[in-house]
């Protein structure tokens, strides 16, 4: 029995690999290691999940349908797949688009054809994004909120793929669950995101570029506790086949210079900050209505910020040596 998981060189699917592992299943990691941001952060990420002999690495992208097809036909035992490859990002969506239909449409749909044509397959578990929840006023946002107006091309596409699932789950009689994940952090994350970028500001003494006047709200979830929930989800299928949707955050929308203060206070060191207009395609609040999640899949997240942020400034001074 094996587990397909996309994206594994990533920030999220690093820590999902670790679970899957740490309970006995056997993983095939895929991921083409792309330089959206530094790749020897994928290939340390890599070197720690290559320690566990249940681990196998296959590189390429979603979007290379032949190439799929291939490392799945020499894997003829993976019953589930947990699908995190993407373009991630929401302001790089400005600067290229075509990364984002590549990876996040075209990947997407090779990844339902997998799907369909798995015979052993029980369940497809991928990543969605809050963003898709866009111009959104209504706080918490819930799964059943519309979702019409994306605010950047990235969003976009993630909505694309829910609508796309919807379509595979009910024309062949899938079973797919689509996870909207709320702004993910902790050790091993993302230089793209603003935890990250806010403490390397920090260390290195630089000014820190705060959008929004500052005023932004963030649901931050910490990456443990997304790594569980990703895992109690893949192991509850429908019991029928059917497209399912969960919000995955820590339910509380923080302030974000509530955030850069634990920062400042684990990391020891004053931040130097600019204040900002907000940027084009970002969302002043997100916050997570996980009622659903919770009664479906029993998941609750349990690390607040004032514990995330400190397990992950510790990682960062590790992995940075500073
Ligand atoms: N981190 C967050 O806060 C967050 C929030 C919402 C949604 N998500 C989604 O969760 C998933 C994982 O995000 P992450 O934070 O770990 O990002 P990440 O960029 O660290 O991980 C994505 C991985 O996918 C790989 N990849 C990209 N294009 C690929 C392709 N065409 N073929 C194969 N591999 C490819 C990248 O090399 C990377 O290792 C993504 O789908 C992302 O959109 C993340």
């Amino acid at each position: 029995m094996t587990v397909l998981v996309t994206g594994a060189a990533g920030f999220i699917g690093y820590h999902v690999c670790q679970a899957l592992l740490a309970r006995g299943d056997g993983v095939l990691g895929f991921d083409n290691l792309n330089h959206y941001y530094d790749p020897a952060l994928k290939q340390a990420r890599l070197a720690g999940l290559r320690t566990n002999n249940r681990f196998e690495f296959v590189e390429g992208s979603v979007a290379d349908r032949a190439r799929v097809q291939q490392v799945v036909e020499q894997h003829p035992d993976i019953t589930g797949i947990i699908h995190l490859a993407a373009q991630a990002g929401v302001r790089y969506s400005l600067v290229d688009p075509y990364a984002y239909v590549e990876a996040n449409v075209m990947g997407h749909l090779v990844m339902l054809e997998t799907a369909r044509h798995l015979p052993g397959l029980q369940h497809l578990v991928y990543a969605s994004s809050s963003s898709v929840y866009g111009a959104n006023t209504k706080i918490p946002f819930a799964v059943g909120d519309p979702v019409d107006h994306p605010r950047s091309l990235y969003a976009a596409t993630k909505r694309a793929d829910e609508l796309m699932s919807d379509t595979y789950a009910r024309l062949f009689g899938l079973r797919l669950s689509g996870l909207r994940f709320f702004t993910v952090y902790g050790p091993w994350g993302r230089p793209d995101m603003a935890p990250y970028i806010f403490c390397r500001a920090i260390f290195a003494g630089e000014t820190i570029p705060i959008y929004n006047l500052g005023f932004a709200k963030r649901d931050f979830s910490f990456v443990d506790d997304i790594a569980r929930g990703v895992l109690a989800c893949y192991d509850r299928p429908a019991a029928e086949p059917g497209h399912r949707l969960y919000n995955f955050g820590a339910h509380r929308s923080e302030e974000l210079m509530r955030f850069v203060a634990l920062l400042e206070r684990a990391a020891g060191r004053k931040a130097r900050i600019e204040l900002k207009p907000a940027q084009p395609g970002d969302m002043t609040e997100t916050y997570a209505d996980i009622d659903l999640t919770t009664r479906d899949l029993g998941w609750m997240p349990t690390t607040t910020i004032d514990e995330g942020i400190p397990r992950f400034v510790h990682w960062f001074r590790q992995y940075h040596g500073c």
